[in-house]
């Protein structure tokens, strides 16, 4: 089935949903999703959105926390205009009614969150705050924005001058082509490649894997977040406790609720992830003392009803927690407006790499990327309107068999076990010789998987891109710790990894304008 539209949109968060609403004020928009509406991360969103929207806040006290946060490997720029027109933009949809908590005088209420010097967090229905930012956007959709949701996009779609131009679907009515004038990726992380996550299982990457495979230039792949209180059970992962129960002054304690930070349980979230870690790892349990936030239930809702649902009495205070994956800073290269390295291709939210977040994101920066982006992407592709197209797809000739995969389980539990907080370069080096080469999953013929079989190939080639770039990084730098290089290293220092038509490098800088702007067939050839 064809289907011809304006814009094509993967994906259904808030990223997603603040550019459909501004494109669909002009353009017909088509936007597919692998699963429903609320399977998204920007719905599971507890904490909030962090701005400057106060005179003792700054904006350059918020650029400060972020770069100090993500450990200095930022494309600054993009920084800027991140905190100085995210803090504009939300400024404008507060006057406009952006559903947030406030205070009796109507002043909204501020939280606190890890690694940052000011109260900055706005959030709403206490910790849910995500799902109530998507429902207010969805409300005003306008009708020319159609939803498809159950739909995974299986293949982006480039003509024959290597634009891009719209992507095969797969979902309940079998296989669709789009065809489309703008491509925006917009499909979340890929916490999901890891056993132990606060993501959805459907988190896995695949807008990576679409972009990696169609020819984009791809970035930070080494750099996972972990955070440091996902609610655990019986060894498993639950659900995300937020940094918020932190900042309203829960502290880690172990298991004699002796305290494990010793008053820095606000420090970076790479600090208190690896501490948790290495407590753990020595066979110690992890929690958090909640016991002297009052009215706990009314101020934290989701996370009371993840403790009740899983069997975790709030009476005795105590909160057992443990680090897991969260949040992906690298993805596919973009700018400030969501243009990519291949023409009519755009990447937003947590699946581009701006470099916004550094080496570890600041906590709660990323919805304010999603909105903020979300918005100067969709006003650039107002500003370009339609221009005319060649829709001649160039074909994919690709016809390898499939090599041998990891079933998923045994792949999030790999991926833990090697690309974890803690990383030692044999382990990942082995974790490499055990899984197919790029160029054989590049050469696959993959025109009749099923949507479990395309989900599984697309795993593997992030979880290989992670891989080789945290292998290739010989220093500790942000969200996780290499074992034979344990400190920062000023030679890595504005370098960048990077993976682009096949191949990788190493750059100092995260764009080149001749790659910007590149054609993307060499892969194919
Ligand atoms: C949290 O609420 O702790 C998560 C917020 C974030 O990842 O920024």
């Amino acid at each position: 089935m064809y289907v011809k539209t304006d814009v094509l949109i993967i994906g259904s968060g808030i990223a997603a949903l603040q550019a459909a609403n501004i494109l669909g004020q002009h353009f017909h928009v088509q936007l597919v999703t692998k699963s429903s509406i609320e399977t998204s991360s920007s719905y599971r969103a507890q904490g909030g959105i962090a701005a400057v929207t106060t005179r003792t806040d700054h904006i350059k006290y918020h650029i400060h926390d972020t770069l100090r946060a993500g450990e200095y490997h930022h494309t600054l720029s993009n920084v800027e205009t991140l905190i100085k027109d995210g803090a504009k933009l939300i400024d404008e949809l507060l006057q406009h009614g952006l559903p947030v908590d406030r205070h009796s005088n109507g002043e909204p209420i501020l939280g606190l969150e890890g690694a940052h010097s000011f109260n900055r967090i706005l959030h709403a229905g206490g910790d849910q705050t995500g799902k109530y930012f998507i429902h207010h956007l969805l409300k005003k959709l306008p009708s020319t924005v159609t939803i498809n949701d159950y739909e995974a996009a299986t293949e982006l779609l480039l003509n024959t001058n290597g634009e891009c131009i719209g992507a095969f679907t797969l979902g309940n009515q079998g296989q669709k082509c789009y065809l489309a004038h703008h491509i925006i990726i917009a499909s979340g992380g890929a916490g999901a490649l890891y056993n132990c996550t606060s993501n959805f299982p459907t988190n896995t990457g695949d807008g990576i894997a679409l972009a990696y495979l169609a020819g984009a230039a791809i970035s930070d792949m080494e750099f996972m977040q972990f955070h440091p209180t996902l609610l655990c059970c019986n060894g498993e992962a639950k659900g995300l406790v937020s940094e918020a129960v932190r900042g309203a002054g829960a502290i880690f304690v172990d298991a004699k609720r002796q305290p494990i930070m010793k008053g820095h349980d606000l420090a970076p979230r790479h600090i208190t992830a690896y501490t948790l870690f290495m407590k753990r790892l020595a066979g110690e349990e992890t929690f958090l003392d909640i016991s002297m936030i009052e009215k706990f239930e009314e101020k934290f809702p989701t996370i009371t009803k993840l403790c009740v649902e899983n069997g975790i009495s709030l009476q005795d205070g105590l909160i057992p927690v443990a680090p897991g994956s969260h949040f992906l800073m690298g993805g596919i290269i973009a700018d400030s407006l969501g243009q990519t390295s291949i023409p009519s291709l755009y990447a937003v939210g947590e699946v581009a790499c701006t470099g916004v977040h550094g080496a570890n994101r600041l906590a709660s920066n990323s919805l304010l990327e999603a909105i903020t982006f979300g918005h100067r992407m969709a006003q650039s592709i107002v500003h370009k309107g339609l221009p005319q197209q060649n829709f001649i797809i160039k074909q994919n000739k690709c016809e390898g068999a499939m090599p041998s995969l990891f079933t998923k389980a045994q792949l999030q539990q790999k991926m833990m076990e090697t690309l974890g907080i803690v990383r030692d370069p044999l382990t990942i080096h082995s974790f490499l010789q055990q899984m197919p080469s790029l160029q054989a999953l590049l050469s696959t013929k993959r025109e009749n998987f099923n949507h479990q079989q395309m989900e599984l190939y697309m795993m593997h080639i992030v979880a290989i891109l992670m891989a080789e770039a945290a292998l290739t990084r010989t220093e500790t730098r942000g969200a996780h710790i290499r074992i034979d290089y344990p400190s920062m290293d000023e030679i890595w220092a504005n370098r960048w990894i990077i993976f682009s038509q096949g191949h990788m490098e190493v750059r100092n800088f995260l764009y080149e304008h001749h790659q910007i702007r590149g054609n993307a067939e060499a892969i194919f050839q």
